[in-house]
């Protein structure tokens, strides 16, 4: 919930209370996907980046695919409009969730390349990894291999090794943490690190995209 709205709850409960009873009740008699999947596009229609981060995975849960959130986006498009949908577009694929990876750059268009020696990972212990100009953190965890962009999603910093404490990573610019089994930021901000398409072969950790 927005600040806002827990201030106008905590000054005018019964107003918002009754707010709240309308809006669930209206809902009566809406399947869940179809009540998460207007949500979704309410979000989108006030342009609250927040409130679409908030109910789009809600809406995923309560059985959506990426298609039918798309679709449904774009059959809202009289109400919309195309600007608000692109708008929508970007804030959907800066949080990186699986479900919307093929909407994104194709990934067999890019080739795999080398990104360094497997024998420095750790169990549990993030490791630090620089190709070209780019830097990565690689996580091994169990069989589960994990690699992320070193480029915090804020305001695009490269974060140092000095902020890997265990399964965390902190961003010493303006402190957003970040769970490097996830990738999903914890505290601090709305965005996930991007996670980069991964996998091990003879002794080396290897990556697309
Ligand atoms: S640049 Fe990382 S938290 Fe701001």
């Amino acid at each position: 919930m927005s600040k806002a709205l827990d201030y106008l709850l905590q000054k005018r409960p019964d107003a918002m209370g009754a707010y709240f009873t309308f809006l669930k009740q209206a809902g009566t008699h809406l399947d869940k996907k179809t009540a998460a999947l207007i949500s979704v596009i309410t979000k989108v229609h006030a342009k609250t980046a927040n409130g679409l981060r908030q109910y789009l995975p809600r809406a995923l849960k309560a059985g959506a695919s990426a298609d039918e959130i798309i679709d449904a986006l774009l059959f809202a498009m009289p109400a919309l409009g195309f600007s608000k949908i692109v708008w929508a577009v970007d804030v959907i694929l800066e949080m990186n969730l699986p479900e919307f990876q093929h909407l994104g750059a194709a990934p067999q268009a890019v080739a795999w390349r080398e990104l360094g020696d497997a024998s420095l990972l750790k169990e549990d212990e993030a490791q630090f990894y620089k190709s070209g100009s780019s830097a990565y953190y690689a996580l091994q965890s169990g069989a589960e291999l994990s690699v992320y962009s070193a480029e915090c999603p804020h305001q695009k910093n490269v974060i140092p090794l000095t902020g890997a404490h265990g399964l965390e990573l902190t961003c010493p610019f303006h402190e957003w943490k970040f769970d490097l089994k996830s990738g999903q930021c914890i505290s601090g901000g709305p965005k996930p690190l991007r996670r980069i398409e991964a996998r091990l072969d003879a002794g080396k950790i290897w990556i697309r995209g």
